[in-house]
């Protein structure tokens, strides 16, 4: 089967407060965007990467990622939300491509027998998608007022990669569009119009580098890991 994967680095990453986008942070000596796009780069059933780029990233990111010659990459602008940056990025993918891998560009540390296991997943089931199990308890909070608590044994974490036989997500996505429904998300669109969504089992060191302390976090992982 042929693979495309679309990388989401479209994003400003504001609780981040770095003063530019989070995905060119380095980390001992590495960018985050260059760490996460490495992790996929010896799967040959990836036929192309798809970037999502803010028009002012550009030129940066291209420069940063010119040293990969493995893979085709292509660079497309992204959209206001996620959801319209995944949109444009379906738009560019090629025609004989299966499936399509979405991973956020945010999250260097996916290790590579994930991404397998999960493609051979959505290979047996059409659609995958990377969780791990919640470790605290989560409670519905409206006004500091705990409305209810939800039963732990039941609660995920979703992660990326998500990974989606290609014509369905395209037609999910069309129809989002025009219905106006939108998710924070890939699988839960999937799962508004119907479609069963499998889970793989991830690790808890798959971390979206989000708000400043993500930086200390991240230099652990990479200590912890070598
Ligand atoms: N992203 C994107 N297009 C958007 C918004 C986000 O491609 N319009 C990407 C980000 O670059 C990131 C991933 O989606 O790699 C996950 O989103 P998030 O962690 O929210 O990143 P940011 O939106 O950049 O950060 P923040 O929400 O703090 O501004
Ligand atoms: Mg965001």
């Amino acid at each position: 089967e042929r693979f495309s994967l679309i990388i989401a680095a479209a994003g400003s990453g504001k609780r981040m407060n770095a003063g530019k986008n989070k995905v060119f942070i380095e980390i001992n000596d590495k960018m985050i965007i260059q760490r996460t796009i490495e992790s996929f780069l010896d799967i040959d059933e990836i036929k192309e990467i798809i970037v999502l780029v803010r028009e002012e990233d550009k030129e940066f990111i291209k420069r940063a990622l010119s040293y990969i010659n493995k893979v085709n990459i292509k660079y497309v602008l992204g959209g206001k939300e996620r959801q319209d940056s995944i949109y444009n990025a379906l738009k560019k993918v090629d025609k004989n491509i299966d499936f399509v891998i979405v991973h956020d560009g945010a999250r260097p540390f996916i290790k590579k027998n994930i991404i397998i296991e999960t493609m051979e997943k959505a290979i047996e089931n059409d659609f995958a998608i990377v969780a791990v199990r919640s470790k605290d308890t989560i409670k519905i909070v409206r006004e500091s007022e705990v409305i209810s608590t939800l039963d732990r044994s039941e609660l995920w974490m979703a992660q990326t990669p998500q990974i989606f036989k290609f014509d369905t997500i395209k037609e999910v996505y069309e129809k989002s569009i025009r219905e106006d429904v939108s998710a924070t998300d890939d699988a839960s669109l999937m799962e508004h119009y119907g479609y069963n969504v499998n889970v793989v089992e991830g690790y808890y060191s798959n971390i979206k580098v989000t708000t400043e302390e993500d930086r200390f976090f991240a230099k652990a992982i990479i200590e912890m890991e070598v």
